[in-house]
């Protein structure tokens, strides 16, 4: 009896055992192809000097010596596009999380519109061939430290969501 009902259980316990080593690599996965996958964020200890510098000389010339952007900035032209916002609290660089921010300055407007899905003309050029991820992030660091805390910590919280969305 002992032995009979020994070896059911063991006929129970082998596939059960296999399906849940499949079932823990299956999720280890799934963990690993998400931290790939993982949204763009801001670095530590980002030089924010460097970034002065830089957006001085790439971007000021649409966004403002002072962030202050283009006039009319929410008004867009006879095409459709827009002019350049402000990067400063009057702007809404601030609503977005550090993924959009970063992939809008490395792929441009246009190219990080279609990557969603999406067509859409704009008139931020892309600077992924110019610039490196790092001096991305040097500028991205810049535009923030110009910021109150108030405005950093709302972007701060955006950024978090990306980070949970994923995307
Ligand atoms: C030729 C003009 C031009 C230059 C140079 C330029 N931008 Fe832009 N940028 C724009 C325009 C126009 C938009 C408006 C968004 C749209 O319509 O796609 C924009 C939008 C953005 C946005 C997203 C929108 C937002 O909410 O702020 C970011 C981020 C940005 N620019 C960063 C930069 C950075 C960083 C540089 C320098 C490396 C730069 N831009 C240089 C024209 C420019």
């Amino acid at each position: 009896m002992a032995g009979k009902s020994g070896n059911r259980l063991k006929r129970f316990l082998i596939p059960v055992s296999g399906g849940l080593a499949g079932l823990v690599v299956l999720g280890a996965l799934q963990i690993s192809e998400h931290a790939s996958a993982a949204p763009p964020k801001q670095p530590e200890g980002t030089d924010i000097a460097a970034g002065q510098r830089l957006y001085a000389e790439y971007c000021a010339s649409c966004h403002g010596a002072n962030l202050e952007g283009q006039e009319n900035w929410q008004i867009a032209n006879e095409d459709g596009i827009f002019p350049a916002p402000p990067h400063d609290r009057s702007g809404h660089t601030w609503h977005h999380g550090d993924a959009l921010l970063f992939t809008y300055t490395k792929l441009g407007g246009k190219g990080a519109m279609a990557a969603q899905g999406l067509d859409f003309e704009s008139g931020m050029p892309e600077f992924g061939e110019t610039l490196s991820d790092q001096q991305i992030w040097e500028i991205l660091a810049y535009i923030k430290s110009t910021w109150d805390d108030r405005v950093r910590e709302m972007q701060a919280v955006r950024t978090e969501a990306e980070q949970l969305r994923g995307n």
